[in-house]
């Protein structure tokens, strides 16, 4: 699938004077805020915590629909074709955010290697080119020398790889700061430091004082509250759909870096990874599904540092420069939920799993989307309408809806 970035500028506004609520303020929802508030819609954002400082803080940043989404035989169909499309819309969106200051927030469209380190890590990596090609990508197979003189200083282990032309990266930490800088220059944009005013009238779930709320609160979302008169309830008690998003947890490090020492590209090797930063290298991630906390565990940073080291020995010896735990909202395949829910108001932004940095400029574009019925020829953008289908929350309704 392709889809072309429009401006916002030659949109038409929509729906003229909508007040929409979003309940949470992480890269999803400071992005379809941005998106929503270019577009006229006069947009509050609800967080009880600091915005951006869940797993949109957490996160190392990556762009990666080839390593992420390629040759996963338990994930949704077009949940590849998602975040290809996506990437291609980062190239856009991240120079928007960088109006200001071109290059801060370390975009990078490509230069991922991904690593093999045994037959089976070989067979793998092809099976990703394949998937990749029939994409309509392109994945260059690589020997270790060749490698290695992209790439200087991998360790021994390492016997060949593959470079994902496809796979970038960005200072996520970066980007939440840009989003929350243009969205407070928005005089139609708040920002809310507490929960979204979510109410059930007659069965109907509606946000109080709003026209619709977006819900974007990552894995928090199926917990988030819902007044009934007096009682609280959980909001998946009354939107099935959202028992579907569950937490994954993630522990992660970041050791001294320096430009002019490796890793030059992300390298990738299963569920490791290394990140170049400016000052840092960050080292990924753990993958703990059902855990919500965001304890440090010292055995599994240092298994994270040892993998690191053995895949780049430079990396062995520097101090560690920060510890963290981030937690991703899981779904069952994978791929977000993203769209109308089982009551008119209410739409619903999360479940993005391990792409929720790449899929936030396709979520906005989806969310606005919805909210917009009848535009996607003024759009433009061809294949909306599909993803829009193919990511509608109500393939995990408990019933049609
Ligand atoms: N996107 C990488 C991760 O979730 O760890």
């Amino acid at each position: 699938m392709s889809i072309a970035y429009v401006p916002a500028m030659t949109q038409p506004p929509f729906p003229s004077g909508a007040s929409i609520a979003i309940a949470g303020g992480g890269i999803i929802g400071l992005s379809i805020a941005a998106l929503l508030g270019e577009r006229g819609c006069q947009v509050t954002v609800y967080d009880p915590a600091e915005p951006g400082r869940g797993a949109s803080w957490a996160a190392a940043g990556m762009l990666a629909p080839a390593f992420e989404a390629a040759d996963h035989g338990d994930q949704h169909p077009d949940l590849l074709a998602a975040c290809i499309a996506s990437r291609r819309l980062w190239e856009d969106w991240a120079r928007g955010l960088e109006d200001d200051t071109p290059g801060s927030l370390g975009f990078a469209g490509s230069g991922t290697l991904a690593l093999a380190t045994d037959e089976e890590g070989c067979a793998r990596l092809e099976a990703m080119a394949g998937a990749i090609r029939a994409a309509g990508g392109t994945a260059h197979s690589m020997p270790r020398n060749e490698l290695l003189a992209r790439e200087p200083g991998l360790g021994d282990p390492v016997i060949a790889g593959l470079a994902l032309a496809s796979d970038g990266r960005i200072d996520n930490r970066a980007v939440v700061k840009a989003l929350l800088a243009r969205l407070e220059a928005r005089p139609n944009v708040s920002i809310v430091r507490g929960p979204a005013p979510l109410r059930l009238v007659g069965g109907t779930v509606i946000a109080e004082g709003h026209d619709r709320a977006v819900i974007a609160a990552g894995w928090r979302s199926p917990g988030l509250i819902v007044r009934d008169g007096e009682r609280e309830l959980p909001l998946k008690s009354v939107v099935p759909s959202l028992a579907a998003v569950d937490p994954v947890k993630g522990q992660m490090l970041a050791v001294a870096g320096n430009a002019d020492r490796p890793p030059h590209h992300t390298l990738r090797h299963g569920g490791l990874y290394i990140v170049p930063r400016r000052d840092r290298v960050i080292i990924g991630a753990t993958s703990e599904p059902g855990a919500a906390d965001t304890c440090i565990d010292p055995r599994a940073i240092a298994d994270l540092k040892t993998a690191a080291g053995a895949l780049l020995p430079d990396l062995s010896a520097r101090p560690t420069l920060e510890t963290w735990a981030g937690i991703r909202p899981g779904s069952p395949d994978h791929a977000p939920l993203v769209g109308p829910s089982e009551h008119p108001a209410i739409l619903l932004a999360c479940g993005h799993y391990r792409n929720g940095i790449l899929l936030a400029p396709l979520t906005a574009r989806l969310i606005a989307h919805s909210l917009q019925a009848g535009s996607v020829a003024s759009d433009r953008l061809s294949d909306l309408a599909g993803l829009a289908d193919a990511f509608s929350p109500r393939r995990f309704a408990a019933a049609p809806v």
